[in-house]
């Protein structure tokens, strides 16, 4: 199965994506495409240091958030991909894609959803608002993309503990080491092996042994 990844940042869950790879934990997926809406990106350089395809589809390129959208779906599209991945991917979703891969595109998002998502919360300000909250746990989710911000079904989730002195950068590293370099390339290799259905707008897991 070929899946585009999308990133906007540092790509350090995009890295745990091409190291899983490589190490055969995630097994019959090739990774057509990295796009990122962002140009300086880090995450360009390690596709490309990983020898997958790397571009930058900058909104500022574009006279309309209409032919951005499109853009980044003939991105996608013309990359052969079946899946999309949202790997720190910090704009909204265009509809457009949303329609042409239903329950094909999946997002790694940084709390326990339903807790601190939706509209603003995104990167570090999950986890501000989280230790604002006094949480003595928060952790990560992978779910399917639908039409609203952070409200479609969900597919794995991980608790990882606060621990007390916690700054947002201390939670937001525990988070990704513990919880979403792990459940990403494990939902994407349950997903490539159609272990994961949905049904009445909920994932039903049909086997995990990723
Ligand atoms: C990750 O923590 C990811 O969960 C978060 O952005 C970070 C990207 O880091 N995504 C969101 O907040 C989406 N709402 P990375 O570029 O190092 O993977």
């Amino acid at each position: 199965m070929k899946a585009a990844v999308l990133v906007s940042g540092g790509g350090t869950n995009l890295q745990a994506i091409l190291d899983a790879v490589a190490a055969g934990t995630i097994r019959d997926v090739e990774i057509s495409a990295v796009v990122s809406n962002n140009p300086g990106a880090y995450a360009l350089e390690r596709a490309r240091k990983a020898g997958v395809p790397a571009l930058a589809v900058s909104p500022k390129s574009f006279e309309t958030r209409e032919q951005f959208h499109e853009a980044l779906l003939e991105a996608v599209r013309s990359s052969g991909a079946e899946l999309v991945v949202l790997a720190g991917f910090l704009c909204v979703i265009p509809p457009q894609m949303v329609e042409a891969y239903p329950n094909r595109i999946i997002n790694i998002h940084p709390s326990l959803i339903p807790s601190f998502c939706g509209k603003g919360y995104y990167g570090l300000k999950v986890h501000e608002a989280a230790l604002q909250r006094g949480v003595r746990v928060s952790g990560a989710t992978v779910h399917f993309v639908d039409a609203g911000t952070d409200t479609g079904p969900i597919i794995l989730q991980k608790a990882v503990e606060v621990q007390d002195g916690d700054t947002p950068k201390t939670l937001q590293r525990r988070i990704m080491e513990q919880a979403e370099w792990k459940i990403l390339p494990e939902a994407i290799q349950m997903i490539a092996h159609g272990q994961v259905a949905v049904e009445d707008g909920k994932v039903r897991i049909t086997r995990r042994d990723a």
